[in-house]
């Protein structure tokens, strides 16, 4: 799979040891390039559009809290971005709302519990059926003219 990283200066640490698991995938690194601060959109924005392109598959985005990068993310059109701090809510995010975008916290999680977030959110399919409709009304609303 084409993954599309990215990071802020809170992201870096985990994104670096992200980088080193996920040796079976192609990854295209956004940035940061260091933990030297500076602002998560100039990397979100690049790497979200990027997956909405059609470019990369899926999206890793990493800030200190996942907020930051949350909300960059959801702004790119055609990007489901989801802030996941559990295994389960990873499971979730895949079956129930096709997310393209995996957001991660820096600041507030382990190496360790970001591997197997990953792990599951890579491998779980959208389970469609009635959630079909649901992403459909959000694809439609993306659609619709904005003042
Ligand atoms: C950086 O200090 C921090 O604000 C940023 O990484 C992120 O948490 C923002 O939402």
């Amino acid at each position: 799979m084409k993954i599309a990283l990215a990071s802020d200066h809170a992201g870096y640490e985990l994104k670096e040891a992200i980088k080193e698991y996920l040796t079976e995938h192609e990854i295209i690194d956004f940035g940061t390039g260091s933990t030297e601060p500076m602002d998560y959109p100039d990397t979100g924005f690049k790497a979200a559009e990027a997956v909405a392109k059609g470019d990369c598959e899926r999206g890793i985005l990493i800030c200190g809290s996942g907020l930051g990068m949350s909300i960059v993310a959801n702004k790119v059109k055609g990007i489901r971005a989801a802030l996941c701090h559990s295994v389960e809510l990873a499971r979730l995010s895949r079956q129930h709302n096709d997310a393209n975008i995996l957001i991660l916290q820096g600041r507030f999680m382990s190496k360790y519990l970001a591997k197997d977030i990953i792990k599951i959110w890579l491998s779980t399919e959208f389970s469609e059926g009635r959630h079909i409709n649901r992403i459909n009304k959000i694809k439609k609303y993306e659609r619709k003219p904005q003042d």
